[in-house]
């Protein structure tokens, strides 16, 4: 089968497009015939080297498809079922085999696309702000990179549980994507002190939480826009990787700071299917609107990172397969 594989941990050069065997059924797994796969930053991490992993690997977290085959020991799954899925480092392919546990089942009415987009993105949108904070109604919340895939998503649910929403963006495209997403307030933060701007919007209160998925960049500013007991959500390395930080730095105000994946707010079966379900319910009932911004074949998935890496993302990039 066709895939797209890694040999040497490096920039999007090193993704080859290649023939690799087609998996084999096992006995507690799934066989799935993809139709497409969700590009996430973390696909990145993998392939330069950042989040090490064994080479040579394949790529891809999450996708959309057909079952071809059922493992001897799974149950609720038939040949011929359309799932989206979460997987490990094998989307970015024609076949992937996956766990049962990770996998839902799809309605007719839920097409492919969206399956594949909703999946990492909006798990992790919906268990950070469940989990990591739990977001309420008349809390301040301030999201970084608003109008990214992850980004659009949090706004819309924080704003769905009574939050107001301060989105920071890069340009005036991007505000408009982050305010129809609704948020209540815009910050430039490439060239605007962040801090300076919450202070002013929220009267001197400043915020309840930050979620911060940029990284490196953003942190001392979420650290500075947080008010006395905040939390500040760090998430991500969109701008590179947050240096160490000193622990007495969070006696300033009482700081809860957390670097949370999303895997370990579905570690269990039970998690993952209320998580899974509880987003579909949202999206089936029009609260939460999965935008899918740009889509590449499988060939060009180095054209998606190069994409991706250049901030130009405004929603979900999808490889068609
Ligand atoms: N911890 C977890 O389990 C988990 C799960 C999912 C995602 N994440 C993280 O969440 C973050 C966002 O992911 P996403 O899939 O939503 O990405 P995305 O849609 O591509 O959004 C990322 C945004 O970050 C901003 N950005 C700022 N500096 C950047 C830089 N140097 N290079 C590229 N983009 C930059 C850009 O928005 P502006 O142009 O507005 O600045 C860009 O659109 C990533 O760091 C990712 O690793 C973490």
């Amino acid at each position: 089968m066709k895939a797209i594989q890694v040999a040497i941990p490096g920039d999007a050069s090193k993704m080859q497009y290649v023939d690799v065997p087609k998996p084999t059924i096992k006995s507690n797994s799934l066989l799935v015939k993809n139709e497409f796969s969700g590009v996430n930053f973390i696909d990145t991490y993998i392939r330069s080297g950042l989040y090490p992993v064994p080479m040579p690997t394949l790529l891809g977290r999450e996708g959309s498809g057909v079952i071809e085959e059922v493992g001897a020991d799974v149950t609720g799954f038939n040949v011929g079922d359309r799932v989206a899925y979460l997987t490990v480092n094998n989307s970015y392919a024609e076949y992937s085999l996956i766990n049962p546990e990770r996998a839902v089942l799809l309605p007719q009415s839920t097409p492919s696309d969206a399956a594949a987009a909703c999946m990492l993105q909006g798990l992790t949108a919906l268990t950070f702000v469940r989990r990591a904070y739990a977001v309420k109604k008349g809390d301040i919340i301030l999201i970084h990179a608003a109008a990214g895939g992850t980004g659009q998503l949090m706004v819309q649910l924080c704003k769905y549980f009574g939050a107001t929403v301060i989105g920071t963006t890069s340009s005036e495209e991007k505000a408009k994507i982050a305010t129809d997403a609704g948020a209540d307030h815009i910050i430039y933060y490439t060239r605007e002190d962040v801090p300076t701007r919450v202070r002013e919007i929220t009267n001197g209160q400043m915020v309840n939480a930050v979620f911060d998925g940029v990284g490196k960049s953003t942190f001392q500013a979420s650290f500075d826009s947080l008010r006395r007991c905040g939390t500040l959500v760090s998430f991500g390395n969109a701008s590179g990787k947050v240096p160490p930080i000193e622990i007495n730095i969070l006696s300033k105000g009482n700081i809860v700071l957390l670097r949370p994946m999303l895997n370990d707010y579905i570690h269990t079966h039970e998690e993952f299917a209320e998580a899974s379900s509880t987003l579909m319910k949202l999206i089936n009932e029009g609260h939460l609107n999965i935008n899918v911004c740009k889509v590449f074949d499988l060939q060009n998935a180095a054209d998606a990172h190069h994409y991706i890496e250049a901030g130009k993302t405004t929603g979900k990039i999808l490889l068609k397969i």
